[in-house]
């Protein structure tokens, strides 16, 4: 059965074949009147997919397709839309595709944090429906997280903004990064080193902490005003005492990182802020003492109108992430995936070439 009944992607059948997505098809979730179907042409790999695929942090569906960086162009809108997005707009979604919508979080702008969250894959719906993320021809979503996509921002640089931009955007926006505020960003890879762009772009100060100095010259191309290899300067903190006002923690992993290092650096007030996912096992390691006057916290994607608010600031701006192509299909996924793993990519991936892989009438 061809769309709209059944949709096709680039899979993982189990945790183990990871390194060996392949092509599948797997009937598309029942369409809601405010349902939108689009029809994807970019879609960028997020440190989660990784994650997902490798079964970090909870076992997957079986054809378990992930991408939650989508950029398409709409192809069916739902009898009872109202947002206003016709057939041929290009809109993206992000990793999150429904929530309760009437709770005070969702009412408050706060989406990522309704207790009805459901993820752009491998989440079930209200029916037992599994999502399926954009390694994909299609994705059929509630409106309400359809993005519309500013003209002068190219699909390739758009789809990394809709996870992994707007992760990073919100909890700098919301934490007063800003001209005058010294801002850390911690692990420069596909959100990091966005961090560090969006961060300048707003005015901040900006250091960038890296394990290795291999990313020396990247970060200080990115904006970063100092940078700081953590795991070759012994003693990095001490030059550091009570200077930072934000940390962000983009890393996709806590294993090789002193939170007790970053606390010591932080301004009376000064925020610490991870939006690392780490595998299911990893605890956060902090130290009691030094604590006092610091915040610690998680953040969590941002909500529809945040990731509106960035794609106008990166239009506005004309701020460039930095982006290396791949043609989507079972050996494009596969070098994404395993080339992520290895930290070798500079600093996002995005799969292009859906018409080829998925030709269109
Ligand atoms: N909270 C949310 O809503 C949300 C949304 C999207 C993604 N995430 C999570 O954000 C994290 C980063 O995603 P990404 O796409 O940016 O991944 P990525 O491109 O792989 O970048 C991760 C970076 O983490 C650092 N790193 C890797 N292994 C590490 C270790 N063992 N200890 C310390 N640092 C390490 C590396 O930076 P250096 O080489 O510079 O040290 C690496 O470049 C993932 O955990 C992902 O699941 C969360
Ligand atoms: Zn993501
Ligand atoms: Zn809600």
């Amino acid at each position: 059965m061809p769309y709209p009944e059944e949709f096709t992607g680039i899979g993982v059948i189990s945790t183990d074949s990871w390194r060996t997505p392949q092509r599948v098809t797997y009937p598309a979730k029942s369409f809601d009147p405010r349902d939108i179907d689009i029809q994807i042409d970019a879609c960028g790999v997020c440190g989660s997919d990784l994650h997902t695929v490798q079964g970090h942090w909870r076992p997957i569906r079986d054809k378990m397709v992930v991408g939650h960086e989508i950029v398409g162009t709409v192809v069916a809108v739902g009898s009872q839309c109202n947002s206003g997005f016709k057939i041929g707009d290009r809109v993206g979604v992000g990793a999150q595709v429904l929530s309760c919508l009437e709770c005070e979080r969702c009412e408050e702008g706060n989406e990522p944090y309704c207790a009805k969250f459901v993820s752009c894959y491998n989440r079930p719906y209200d029916d037992g429906y599994v999502s399926q993320g954009g390694y994909a021809s299609h994705v059929r979503v509630h409106e309400h997280f359809v993005i519309p996509i500013p003209e002068s921002i190219p699909s390739e640089l758009a789809a990394p903004l809709l996870c992994g931009g707007i992760t990073v955007y919100s909890p700098l926006r919301r934490n007063g990064c800003g001209t005058g505020k010294r801002v850390g960003i911690v692990g420069i890879g596909g959100l990091g080193h966005m961090a560090v762009l969006f961060a300048k772009a707003m005015g901040a100060e900006v250091w960038a902490f890296s394990r290795r100095n291999n990313k020396r010259e990247d970060a200080l191309n990115l904006g970063a005003d100092h940078y700081i290899a953590t795991s070759e300067t012994p003693g990095w903190d001490s030059e550091l005492k009570s200077k930072l006002d934000l940390v962000l923690v983009c890393a996709s992993s806590l294993s090789d990182i002193e939170l007790d290092k970053y606390v010591s650096s932080m301004r009376v007030g000064g925020k610490i802020i991870s939006v690392c996912i780490p595998e299911k096992h990893e605890k956060l390691s902090l130290s009691a003492f030094g604590l006092a006057g610091v915040h610690v916290s998680n953040s969590a994607l941002g909500s529809p109108e945040e990731i509106r608010e960035l794609l106008a600031l990166v239009a506005e701006k004309g701020i460039k992430i930095w982006v290396e192509t791949l043609p989507v299909g079972e050996s494009g996924v596969s070098e994404a995936l395993q080339r992520l793993d290895k930290g070798d990519v500079r600093y996002r991936f995005t799969l292009v070439d859906f018409d080829k892989e998925f030709p269109r009438d």
